[in-house]
């Protein structure tokens, strides 16, 4: 893998289209639950199309403070794990490195009874709270103690509970879900995420001997078992990832096939580029973009099936060059407008208004220096880069490093001109 120097810049020229073929990793926000749900197993738990990204490791060195035995071949994109008997108090290092350390605490709290987590860390975007987790934990019987940096909850007893949650939170819905599959009788999670990647989770636990009715939907009904047994599971594509290409590809004037993809997952957002006039060829498992003249469309963030707020920062680099005026529309992350400043900063025309941004196109790009940019922001930077004149510099790409494996030879690969520089240079 790659080096994941903090520090580390990307270097894009711009002008090139992408051409050629991409493959997929399996998604990060599903391999990391899926780690952490090995919590709940006695037996070995063998994890295929494990991303080579940065946030895995971490996942796995978490996991081991937990008393899991690991071994992680990132080369052959396969994680082994096996929890005889974890304990309850993950190593803070390591949680406040990952905003998904906190998917350990519902298996915990299931398997243990017990979980004691600091407050965790990742991406700056938006407050992010764990209030749904924590109300929902504590309506199945469990006891919240707050201790300033870190939480603790107890559960002398975990039964079936009726939750009904504010939000479809994904986090919250995967922890219930993960507690609920161990705990007493039966529980029913109203209002819960649906994302693929939870579809993901839920189905892997069956496979491992949970009882989940409803996956897919926005109720889950969860009968509590004893025990769960070993499972080999393949984790699913990354969405996220096959959007972020597709749009690169739509933006580049490109003409790129994505493989390894489930084009359902990515309904909303094919319909949004189509609405655009870019042409989206659907296979089974494939999906060709084939830039067109781009228009303007408007696009709403919402839980899945809506579109994904995690596209929504390079939905905006791509509707900087759509002729018209587009609105974008922010309902998950209120922060996730902090990239607008570095759009900017390239000469886009944006304005915001509240959680609403109208983004007036097509205005040429010029190379700029932008930073401090989440996962998504940072990959939206380096696109932006793709289209600029002159030279783009990305820093802090160690946030790219979590999400996108093979982030700079992928895109080389399809004819960027894209390199990874110290941050000195
Ligand atoms: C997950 C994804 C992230 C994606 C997001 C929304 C992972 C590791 N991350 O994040 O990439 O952008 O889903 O699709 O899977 N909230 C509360 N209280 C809670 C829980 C959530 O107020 O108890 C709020 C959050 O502050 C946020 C919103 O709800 O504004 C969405 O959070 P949630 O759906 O839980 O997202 P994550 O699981 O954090």
């Amino acid at each position: 893998m790659h080096t994941t120097a903090g520090g580390d810049a990307f270097r894009v020229r711009g002008g090139n289209p992408l051409r050629g073929t991409v493959t997929l990793s399996g998604a990060k926000n599903s391999a990391l639950k899926l780690m952490a749900a090995s919590l709940l197993s006695d037996g070995p738990v063998e994890l295929r199309h494990i991303p080579a990204i940065a946030d895995v490791p971490v996942m796995a060195e978490l996991l081991g403070g937990l008393g899991v035995e690991v071994s992680l071949d990132l080369e052959a994109n396969v994680c082994r794990l096996e929890a005889r008997e974890p304990t309850h108090h993950a190593p803070p290092d390591a949680v406040r490195r990952i905003r998904a350390s906190i998917s350990c605490l519902g298996p915990l709290v299931g398997r243990v009874r017990r979980a004691r987590l600091a407050l965790p860390g990742g991406d700056r975007i938006g407050a992010r709270g764990i209030d749904l987790h924590l109300q929902g934990l504590e309506a199945m019987g469990a006891q919240v103690i707050d201790h300033g940096d870190e939480v603790e909850v107890i559960a002398h007893e975990l039964h079936g509970a009726m939750i009904t949650l504010d939000f479809p939170s994904v986090g919250a819905t995967e922890n219930l879900v993960m507690a609920a599959v161990l705990a007493d009788g039966t529980t029913i999670i109203d209002n819960a995420a649906r994302e693929p990647e939870i579809q993901d989770l839920c189905r892997m636990l069956v496979a491992m001997g949970g009882r989940i009715g409803g996956i897919g939907g926005p109720t889950l009904e969860i009968e509590g078992v004893d025990r769960l047994g070993g499972v080999a599971w393949e984790t699913c594509p990354d969405r996220i990832e096959a959007g972020t290409y597709a749009m690169m590809a739509a933006v580049t004037g490109g003409d790129v096939v994505i493989e390894r993809v489930r084009p359902t997952d990515l309904k909303l957002p094919l319909i949004k580029l189509r609405a655009a006039g870019v042409v989206v060829e659907e296979g089974g498992s494939s999906l060709r973009i084939k830039a067109g003249d781009l228009d303007a469309v408007d696009v709403v963030t919402l839980p899945y099936p809506g579109f994904p707020t995690d596209l929504q920062p390079q939905m905006m680099v791509m509707l900087t060059q759509a002729n018209g005026t587009s609105r974008c529309t922010e309902n998950v992350f209120e922060s996730r407008f902090s990239f607008v400043d570095q759009l900017a900063r390239m000469g886009a025309d944006v304005a915001i208004d509240g959680h609403h941004a109208l983004i007036r196109g097509p205005v040429p790009l010029h190379g700029a220096t932008l930073e401090g940019l989440d996962v998504r922001a940072g990959a939206a930077g380096a696109m932006a880069g793709l289209i600029a004149t002159g030279e783009t510099i990305v820093r802090d790409v160690h946030h790219v490093d979590r999400g996108y494996a093979g982030f700079v030879s992928r895109l080389t690969a399809l004819g960027a001109d894209i390199e990874r520089i110290p941050a000195d240079a």
